[in-house]
């Protein structure tokens, strides 16, 4: 699947706040998703970026002014509007989003957004007290009500030396909201329980055994599950990836606290997908007190088997769809239907692992789906997030 915003035209208003500059990061990151992005932005915003940074990262003309390019860029802006997939207005400042609510258009900005019918998303950005009075708010609520997405400020620390609500998210963050508004909602109503990263058994207080899994594509399939309207709940071990947006997180570290967070949520999912690599076996004894090495040249660790979550879900499970994934170094046919067979999944993901292009941590992945009724479909090398979409795509059709 191709990125959602991928050749769609993307009008990025700015306005005039101190986080305009981040908003030059927002047009990058579309741009590299393969957007085309056109940007307007209103006088005031000049004072902090000037138009050529964006002219010069989104390869088009930016548009300041109504007037400025002759009688016809006035028409220009109407073109733009009807030739729109979505807006995005970053920063908005109290002042557009005061226009925007009544309907004021005097300027280039405010003139071409009365003319949008496509998705239309809100970045305010301002002083706290400015973003909590009731004027800014009541103007939020009625470009609400009239359809408009609103994406809530951070808080914290602002450029003006207040601390609270008003600053804008991080561009990833936009651009993340951005998809989620554009993404067709196909799991709407469905309950999806995911679970991504290691499991760490600790040896004593400071050693551990573990695996190289970095989350990346179990983090891949709940955003992906998100994004397409899925109420989502995502067990983790731990990894180094931000949590995901609108996504219930649990963190857990062993195999047992895995086993204990999953048995507890499995009632209420209608998917199940269980790509953590979970370690089979813990170690029998764990010392309270680090173990030192005075005088020990070899040291014997004796391990005990974990549960197997994923053959208890098989087990367990109730008219619900149970999907696997198989880390695999040789055999991968062999040994993904025997998992598939045993655990009583109706898919499982092979995965070669121990690549640069394809299993443990990293960005792309190699796999061949195993069906419960005998068929395979084998996948050239993608993305994880685009693997994850292909999966959801499968799923829905079980
Ligand atoms: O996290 P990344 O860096 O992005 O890497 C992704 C990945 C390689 C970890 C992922 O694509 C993957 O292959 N996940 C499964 C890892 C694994 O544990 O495979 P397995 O073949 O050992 O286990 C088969 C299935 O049983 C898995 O769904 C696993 O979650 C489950 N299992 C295994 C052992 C156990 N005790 N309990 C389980 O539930």
């Amino acid at each position: 699947m191709k990125a959602i915003i991928e050749n769609k035209n993307i009008v990025l208003g700015v306005s005039g706040g101190i986080a305009a500059y981040k908003s030059v990061e927002l047009l990058r990151l579309m741009v590299k998703r393969g957007a085309n992005v056109r940007v307007i932005m209103t006088k005031n915003a000049r004072w902090f970026v000037g138009p050529l940074t964006f002219k010069a990262l989104s390869g088009q003309p930016v548009c300041t002014d109504l007037f400025e390019n002759g009688e016809d860029a006035s028409i220009r802006h109407i073109d733009w509007a009807g030739e729109a997939d979505a807006v995005v207005i970053a920063p908005a400042t109290a002042n557009i989003i005061g226009k925007l609510a009544n309907g004021v258009a005097d300027d280039a900005l405010s003139t071409f957004i009365l003319a949008v019918t496509c998705p239309m998303i809100l970045c305010p950005s301002m002083n706290s007290q400015m973003y909590e009075s009731k004027a800014v708010q009541r103007n939020i609520e009625r470009l609400k009500a009239d359809g408009h997405f609103v994406i809530d400020p951070d808080s914290g620390q602002l450029a003006c030396g207040t601390t609270g609500p008003g600053r804008l998210p991080e561009p990833e963050d936009i651009l993340d909201r951005l998809i989620y508004y554009l993404s067709p909602k196909d799991l709407k109503g469905k309950r999806l329980l995911v679970t991504a990263g290691p499991t760490r058994e600790s040896i004593d207080p400071v050693r551990f055994i573990s695996n190289p899994s970095s989350g990346k594509m179990g983090f891949a399939v709940a955003k992906a599950a998100e994004k397409r309207g899925g109420d989502v709940t995502l067990i983790t071990g731990p990894t180094n990836l931000a949590d995901l947006n609108n996504v219930k997180m649990l963190k857990v570290n062993t195999a047992q606290g895995m086993a204990e967070a999953v048995f507890s949520h499995m009632e209420h999912a209608d998917i199940i997908i269980k790509v953590a690599a979970v370690s089979d076996y813990r170690p029998k004894e764990q010392t309270e007190q680090k173990i030192k090495k005075d005088n020990i040249s070899e040291l014997v660790v004796f391990l005990e088997e974990n549960p197997d979550i994923l053959k208890e879900l098989g087990r367990r499970k109730k008219n619900q769809i149970l999907v696997g994934f198989a880390a695999e170094t040789e055999n991968l046919e062999k040994h993904s239907q025997k998992k598939l067979t045993e655990k009583n999944l109706d898919l499982i993901v092979g995965n070669i692992v121990g690549r640069p292009s394809s299993g443990f941590d990293a960005e792309t992945n190699k796999a061949t789906l195993f069906y419960k009724d005998g068929t395979t479909e084998p996948l050239p090398t993608m993305e994880k997030d685009d693997l994850a979409h292909v999966l959801l795509d499968r799923i829905l059709q079980l």
